[in-house]
């Protein structure tokens, strides 16, 4: 019962949430999360989930490390197939490049993640979920708007945000409730992957005129070791998906393994950046997506072939602004789903087959063919004797497109 007009009897502040879903990576600052959030914020009950998204780790071992960190449940799902299925391959229909380069690998498992764990926060009643992303970054904005917009009921708590610690005091504070430091103190870098690609950050890529050691990469060979002959891939598309490559049928994620095989090997799909987070800082951005990129240029060749001129043209503001949407968190928002309308609609026709010369360090289209949506015309493209084109067509066209420009030169030159 409560004490009327007096203060709390209890010291320290009022619990944060008294159930909490933590996502959690295995890493160092979402396993701290768990004491920090039962000792510091006095959470009774902490239930962990992570996310299986391909990235091939192994998911017992972090199962069992957030259960020894003092979860009372420790969750890991299997995630790859709505990973593909529900966020890369829209991906690929939008040929979704954040500032012209980022295929957004990092940023498309975001909302997934968010959905999941409020999934799991209803199931288990939780009053609260969690995540341990620091204030610097896109993803607390990724996740914090995606559980706001799913689950406005729930609290979101983010320690790592808050608790002021440095890396070393966040390792300090770990050993204190059990949890080992990182066997490696030696890899300076920070991480993040899945079955799109790999995300590297800070170390010695913290300088931006520093080029990157070979050592961070893992889905791709440089150029020197990339073999000397070239390799040609033929992808198959399907009103706008990628369904085969040379020629045999594939389900989404093994095709995406593929992908990232064929290119990989030849050293095609490594980014060196300077990106604009949301934020607003400018941070040094290591990427490796060979898949992805492959099927995105792939993609877009095809559409030069079957869109008409006017809606692929639109397209290219709609696919820019889908990009900003996706790595800016507003997956869930209202714009959003209006240009998957759009894309959606466009996607129809894009069927066909795109051949992708894979050579050192490039990825070319050679070829691309679409017998069911191709507007390429022979009779009109042709400079040869089967030509249809009406030349003289052309001068009454050209007398009313250069009218304006003729007027106003008459008047102001
Ligand atoms: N800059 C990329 C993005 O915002 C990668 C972020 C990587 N995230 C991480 N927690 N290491 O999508």
């Amino acid at each position: 019962m409560g004490f009327s007009g007096q203060e709390q009897p209890e010291t320290g502040p009022a619990p944060r949430a008294r159930r909490v879903v933590l996502a959690y990576s295995g890493g160092v600052d979402t396993s701290v999360c768990i004491p920090y959030l039962k000792r510091e914020w006095g959470v009774e009950e902490v239930i962990t989930f992570a996310a299986d998204l391909g990235q091939g780790d192994e998911l017992e071992p972090i199962r069992l490390k957030a259960l020894d960190a003092g979860a009372s449940e420790s969750r890991v799902d299997d995630l790859i197939e709505p990973f593909i299925g529900e966020f890369a391959f829209p991906a690929i229909r939008a040929n979704a490049l954040y500032e012209g380069r980022y295929p957004l690998s990092t940023a498309l498992a975001r909302p997934l993640i968010a959905r999941r764990l409020v999934e799991v926060a209803r199931e288990v009643g939780a009053d609260a979920v969690a995540h341990g992303c620091t204030g610097k970054g896109n993803d607390q904005v990724r996740f914090d708007v995606a559980i706001g917009a799913l689950a406005p009921e729930l609290k979101v708590l983010a320690p790592a945000r808050e608790w002021g610690m440095s890396r070393e005091e966040t390792i300090a504070y770990g050993e204190r409730w059990g949890i080992p430091a990182p066997v490696s103190k030696k890899s300076p870098y920070s991480i993040d992957l899945n079955l799109l690609g790999r995300s590297i950050e800070a170390g010695s890529l913290e300088d931006p005129q520093v080029e990157p050691p070979e050592e961070i990469y893992a889905m791709t060979v440089s150029v020197a070791a990339a073999p000397e002959a070239p390799e040609d891939v033929d992808i198959g598309f399907e009103q706008g998906l990628p369904v085969a490559i040379n020629g045999e049928r594939l389900a989404p994620v093994e095709l995406i393994r593929r992908a990232n095989a064929l290119a990989g090997r030849h050293g095609f799909g490594r980014l060196d950046m300077i990106e604009n987070r949301v934020v607003g800082i400018k941070s040094r951005e290591i990427y490796e997506t060979p898949g992805l990129l492959l099927l995105i240029r792939a993609h877009q060749d095809l559409e030069s072939l079957t869109l008409a001129a006017d809606v692929q043209r639109y397209k290219r503001q709609v696919e820019m602004a889908w990009a900003d949407l996706v790595y800016q968190g507003l997956w869930f928002g209202p714009l959003k789903q209006a240009l998957d309308a759009f894309i959606d609609r466009t996607q129809a026709t894009v069927n066909g087959n795109v051949r992708v010369r894979l050579h050192k360090g490039n990825a070319v289209v050679i070829g691309r063919s679409s017998p069911s949506d191709s507007l390429y015309v022979d009779a009109m493209a042709t400079y040869g004797s089967d030509d249809r084109f009406d030349h003289r067509a052309a001068e009454g066209f050209i007398y009313v497109w250069g009218l304006p420009t003729r007027l106003w030169s008459a008047r102001h030159r």
